[in-house]
């Protein structure tokens, strides 16, 4: 058990570096947290008008999560499964709720999906697709979101049956939805801002 906080503390670390910030802020496009919906996220660093710098947060915000996954395998080999599991549920908490911003993180989605796709690339590969999928169709980056984590803990399931990695796959994504709160009142209302829309 011990190893196992272990293996969640040091996700968390990583999960709590915020890159969207720290890109912003070095690419010179300000406080992102005071930009469009406030979030620290690729989705609303692309309202800064700055793809580049969105790209980059994905990437980094996806490879952390990645990372804090492989990282805690490759150190905890006789805990698996169960610790890259309980460091892939680290990683998002760290990303949603870093310690270093108060607890005012991101939402989780590139995180999640980075973690999901070390867990299990099969899994990780088509909740990417979903998300594009339907966030292309639909030109909203949180309806793409919300499918792809509402598909998770399914898809872990099927593929790797009900165990460690649906339960964290679960876990995940009760997190992502909690954190889309404010976005899924403005799915309702019809009110939620369409992908790459400049923010004012
Ligand atoms: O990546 C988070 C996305 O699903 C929603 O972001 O900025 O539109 O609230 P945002």
């Amino acid at each position: 058990i011990v190893l196992l906080l272990g293996a969640f503390a040091l996700a968390y670390l990583l999960g709590s570096i915020p890159f969207g910030l720290i890109v912003t802020r070095i690419g010179g496009a300000g406080d992102i947290r005071q930009v469009g919906s406030g979030n620290i996220g690729a989705t609303n660093v692309l309202r800064t008008g700055r793809r580049g710098l969105a790209a980059v947060t994905l990437l980094l915000d996806a490879l952390k999560g990645a990372v804090a996954v492989i990282l805690v395998a490759l150190l905890m080999p006789l805990l698996i499964p169960l610790a890259p599991c309980v460091a892939a549920v680290g990683a998002v908490c760290g990303h949603c709720f870093p310690v270093w911003l108060r607890f005012r993180g991101g939402k989780g989605v590139a995180t999640g999906l980075g973690v999901a796709l070390a867990l299990d690339w099969r899994v990780g590969l088509s909740c990417c697709l979903l998300w594009l999928l339907v966030a292309r169709f639909s030109r909203i980056s949180s309806a793409g979101a919300l499918a792809a984590f509402a598909a998770m803990p399914v898809l872990f399931g099927l593929l790797d049956g009900v165990g460690p990695a649906a339960v964290a796959g679960l876990a995940v994504a009760l997190i992502v939805f909690i954190r889309h709160r404010d976005n899924i009142s403005r799915l309702r209302a019809g009110t939620e801002p369409r992908v790459g829309r400049k923010a004012a």
